[in-house]
């Protein structure tokens, strides 16, 4: 696999960076520029070796689908999509000015292209304003191909997505011999998630800690953890489809019957390596606004009319005592709603027992763990903090691979 570091004579050469700008903004403000920040040391070095830099992201979903069932809908998810204030963020973070181009293809992109000079940088709009790029479109990867001479694939975030700027350009400069290679961020991205994934006998125990909502989502990562990891620690609405297929009462709380057969399947052939939750925080109701009664109960004791919204105390201890043996570890998913202030210590917990043991090599695996991690100030207590939460699980599920890092490798 080819590095942008090993990459040289790029003097005047175009290349094409595709990097993952998908950052959560709130009413066109950027709440969060860690995806920016982590794509600089790239940019950096292809400026640095005169090349003229082509950046290429998608943000957001745009469902072209709806065209002609909701046309307003895909006009909001248009406008919403724009990567404007992501071209100003880079341009002060690079200190020098980006160029952004409105368009996604046509003259004026073109032209732009051209005139760009060694050294200088643009950004053409989202990607995904393209119909063709979840589709990896033919024609339009070859337009988009037809832009550089070089490409480098820093969107670690997206590389687990067969698309036209994922995919389909580096498949066409490969084929027309032209370079293409890993940027920066991919490279510490891969080593860091290979680690977790070919498992060496001095980062045993290695415990994987899972949570977030759906058991249905993260079956695959469920099977491939089973088979590397010495325990898993499940929290999160997940839990609660695996204490109901074991038996307990889990009341309101959020489960998904039809995998109930697999969380048992799942349960039996982990012969007790699979560590659920003994108590729950309970609430009757989801919405603060209703919200009248929470109370801590014991696994099993969930009334009808409440719901779990976080794992409690015992559960808490038993995490971390886990966590506190472990040579490594993997995890993926919130403990509790932890955007809501009364079930936030899970998910603290797991920050907090992973930040005390400092021998350990730690993961967070992107996505809503990253977000946590971050509000909750524990960001450089890990190992390393992925910047892609799809992404992150799909490495570990396909065992190191992804389309996007496997067509420039
Ligand atoms: C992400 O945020 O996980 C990546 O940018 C990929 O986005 P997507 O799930 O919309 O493809």
């Amino acid at each position: 696999m080819l590095t942008v570091k090993e990459m040289n004579d790029l003097e005047g050469k175009r290349v094409i960076v595709r990097v993952d700008f998908n950052v959560p903004l709130k009413e066109g403000a950027i709440r969060d520029d860690n995806r920016i920040v982590q794509a600089l040391p790239t940019i950096k070095d292809l400026i640095g070796k005169g090349a003229r830099v082509i950046l290429l992201s998608h943000l957001g979903k745009v469902q072209h689908k709806l065209a002609e069932e909701n046309p307003a809908k895909l006009e909001k998810q248009i406008k919403e999509g724009s990567l404007a204030p992501v071209a100003a963020r880079l341009s002060e973070l690079l200190n020098k000015p980006v160029v952004f181009i409105e368009e996604t293809r046509g003259d004026v992109l073109i032209e732009s292209v051209n005139d760009l000079q060694n050294g200088e940088v643009l950004l053409l709009q989202n990607t995904r304003y393209e119909d063709g790029e979840e589709k990896n479109d033919v024609a339009l990867s070859n337009f988009w191909a037809s832009l550089g001479d070089a490409f480098v694939m820093d969107a670690f975030g997206s590389a687990h997505r067969a698309h036209a700027s994922t995919y389909g350009i580096p498949e066409i400069l490969k084929a027309e011999g032209k370079p293409v290679a890993v940027g920066y961020l991919v490279e510490k991205e891969v080593a860091n998630l290979n680690r977790c994934v070919d498992v060496k006998d001095g980062d045993r125990p290695y415990i994987a800690i899972l949570g977030g909502l759906k058991v249905s989502g993260k079956i695959k990562v469920i099977e491939s953890l089973l088979n590397k990891c010495d325990k898993i620690l499940i929290g999160g609405a997940m839990a609660f489809t695996f204490l109901k297929a074991l038996g307990h009462g889990t009341g309101n709380s959020p489960v998904e019957d039809d995998q109930l057969a697999y969380a048992k399947n799942c349960y039996v052939k982990a012969n007790g390596r699979i560590i659920l939750p003994v108590d729950t925080v309970v609430s009757d109701a989801f919405d603060p606004a209703i919200r009248t009664t929470v109370q801590t109960v014991s696994t099993g004791n969930v009334a009808e009319c409440f719901q779990g919204l976080d794992i409690g105390p015992k559960t808490r201890e038993l995490f971390a005592m886990e966590i506190a043996r472990a040579k490594m570890v993997f995890w993926n998913g919130p403990m509790g709603v932890f955007e809501q202030e009364g079930f936030q210590k899970g998910t603290i917990a797991i920050c907090e027992a992973i930040a005390k043991n400092e021998k350990a090599f730690t993961v967070c695996g992107g996505g809503d763990s990253a977000a946590a991690a971050k509000q909750f100030g524990y960001m450089d207590d890990f190992s390393h903090v992925s910047t892609g939460g799809g992404a992150a699980l799909e490495m570990i599920e396909n065992d190191g691979r992804l389309p996007g890092i496997d067509v420039v490798s």
